[in-house]
């Protein structure tokens, strides 16, 4: 296999980072997760928008300029052949050097970005998935997709360890986003999700369901729901690169509408389905 790092197309084996990376020591880095369906990337001119809004944001300067990432990322996918559906890993640091929280003075960052094949979720998509809710013990800036993942990773954890697929993050009981996914609820005709704030990562896919739901005339209104109306809510789902459109049958003990995927939510399913074959 190929990677792409700052320094061109390599095989794997030729990448290696060293112990002082900021990347590691600090998490001072953001990334991106684009999809490939049968070998051909989703969204990746959104992803990589993204991407450049993150690094700004953490006042990091990205080693390609964006058509020639682009350029790169099309030779990588080339170059190891894919056909499949795959999933794209980039992620750009603010590089190698001595220990120290303050910038280097030198700009030198690090990119490295690599193709591993992943099998779309079609069982989850089809039957649903069960959720918990746990509390979001996040930083203010959750709209960069920064390397710093903690409050994320030990959310999923617990999800696992309570057997469920994803855990729904609450600040005071409003309910912001999955631990990596954004969430939609459904009351009667009505979508509702966390407004594109700083609390939040406004997601590709999340973006693409608001346009889903103007194409099929569904009212989506940015607001947040709370975990009460979690127990009223006639659906509730989940989005995100690696997940698609995945409905939530269960939170907590709480049975969502009856038990089965929603029509609203098998619907903007049908849209994405339609979008992205
Ligand atoms: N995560 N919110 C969080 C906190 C996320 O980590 C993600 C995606 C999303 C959904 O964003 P998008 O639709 O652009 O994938 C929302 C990726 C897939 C990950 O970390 O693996």
């Amino acid at each position: 296999p190929y990677v792409l790092t700052e320094r061109g197309v390599l095989r794997c084996e030729q990448v290696t980072y060293p112990m002082e990376e900021r990347g590691l020591q600090f998490g001072d880095g953001v990334y991106e997760v684009v999809s490939l369906y049968n070998g051909a990337y989703i969204w990746l001119q959104e992803h990589l928008d993204r991407l450049y809004r993150s690094a700004a944001a953490i006042r990091l300067s990205v080693p390609f300029a964006p058509e020639e990432l682009s350029e790169r990322l099309e030779q990588l996918r080339r170059m190891n052949d894919v056909h499949e559906d795959a999933i794209l890993y980039l992620q750009v640091t603010r590089g190698s050097f001595p220990r120290n929280h303050a910038f280097p003075t030198e700009n030198r960052p690090n990119l490295y970005a690599y193709i591993q094949p992943m099998a779309r979720k079609t069982d989850e998509m089809t039957h649903g998935v069960r959720a918990i809710l746990t509390k979001d013990v996040r930083w203010e800036y959750c709209y960069i997709k920064s390397l710093n993942l903690l409050p994320n990773v030990l959310a999923k954890q617990e999800a696992v360890e309570r057997g469920a697929f994803e855990a729904i993050l609450h600040r005071d009981g409003v309910v912001t986003e999955g631990s990596s996914s954004n969430m939609f609820l459904v009351k009667g005709e009505t979508v509702y999700t966390h407004p594109a704030t700083e609390r939040i990562l406004n997601g590709i896919v999340r973006t693409k369901v608001k346009q889903f739901c103007a194409d099929l005339g569904i009212p989506l209104i940015e607001k947040a729901f709370s975990v009460h109306d979690i127990a009223e809510a006639d659906e509730l789902f989940l989005t995100s690169t690696t997940s698609a459109i995945i409905p939530i049958i269960q939170v907590d003990d709480t049975t969502i509408g009856n038990g089965q995927p929603g029509t609203v939510t098998k619907s903007l399913q049908a849209a994405y389905q339609k979008a992205t074959q």
